[in-house]
């Protein structure tokens, strides 16, 4: 497919994972991309030598977008280096792993800072460069929906993010813009193999997932590039599901 040509993407969280799978997949398809994260530039820089190497365009650029001032350092190189931006994808996120009952004030509002606030705010900066045919698509979680242990931080920033997702999807379809989000099952990125008891919690995701394998960053890519096509343009507001059928049964 060839279809992003001469399109522009930004992808947060767009060198490490899922969005690093994203990003590869979009510029695979022609796009200009612009893959922003926060701290590992060791994530960034292999990330651009695979591109290279594949003649591929993407950029990146490194800043926490949960802070004022590397925020605004993102954003201003975004606004030099992008006229126009056609596809928004949002799949940074991180947080603190705790109980509701242990977790404080302080650190559930730090993890809304990056996974809510954040992409609200990066949203309402862009969307003056996106125009008809503009894709906003959000990487959300079961945890959005459903109880995960220890996951009642990021959880709630996932169920917020995608009532917001609603409103933006009502308001921003009648200007040409689409949102969207997808929600992957458990998939093997460098965050969830830091999940306290990894083991448990596969075995336990494999015997309930009908499909019988985990879902990888490339089947979430693939699905966040068929949201691009023209195929999919009626596709508004929606979650779609890519979990082997686990969420079938929980
Ligand atoms: N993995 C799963 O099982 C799973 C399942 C469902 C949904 N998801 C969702 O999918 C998305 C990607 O998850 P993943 O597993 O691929 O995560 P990941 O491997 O941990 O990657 C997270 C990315 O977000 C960036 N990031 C983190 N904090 C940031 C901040 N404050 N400012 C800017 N960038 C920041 C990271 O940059 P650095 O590399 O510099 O830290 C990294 O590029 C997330 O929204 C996650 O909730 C994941």
């Amino acid at each position: 497919m060839n279809h992003l040509q001469d399109k522009t993407a930004v992808v947060t969280g767009g060198t490490r994972g899922i969005g690093r799978a994203v990003s590869l997949a979009l510029a695979a398809c022609g796009a200009n991309v612009f893959a922003l994260y926060a701290r590992s530039r060791k994530n960034a820089e292999s990330l651009e030598k695979e591109a290279e190497s594949r003649g591929l365009h993407i950029t990146t650029i490194r800043g926490d977008l949960s802070h004022e001032e590397s925020y605004s350092h993102t954003v201003q190189q975004l606004h030099q280096a992008c006229d126009h931006i056609d596809i928004l994808v949002h799949s940074a996120a991180s947080g603190v792993h705790r109980k509701a009952m242990e977790l404080s004030e302080k650190q559930l509002k730090w993890t809304f800072e990056i996974n809510f606030f954040a992409v609200h705010k990066l949203t309402r900066e862009l969307i003056g460069k996106m125009g008809r045919g503009g894709r906003i698509i959000g990487i959300t979680s079961p945890g959005g929906t459903h109880v995960i242990p220890n996951y009642a931080a990021v959880g709630s920033t996932k169920g917020a993010m995608e009532a917001l997702f609603r409103h933006y999807a009502r308001e921003l379809a009648p200007e040409g813009i689409v949102v969207n989000l997808v929600c992957p099952g458990l998939v093997m990125t460098d965050v969830v193999k830091e999940v306290p008891e990894l083991e448990k919690l596969l075995n336990i995701t494999l015997e309930y997932t009908p499909s019988g394998i985990l879902t990888t960053p490339a089947q979430v890519a693939e699905v966040v590039t068929f949201l691009t096509t023209d195929a999919a343009a009626q596709i508004v507001g929606q979650t779609i599901v890519i979990d082997g059928g686990k969420g079938l049964l929980a």
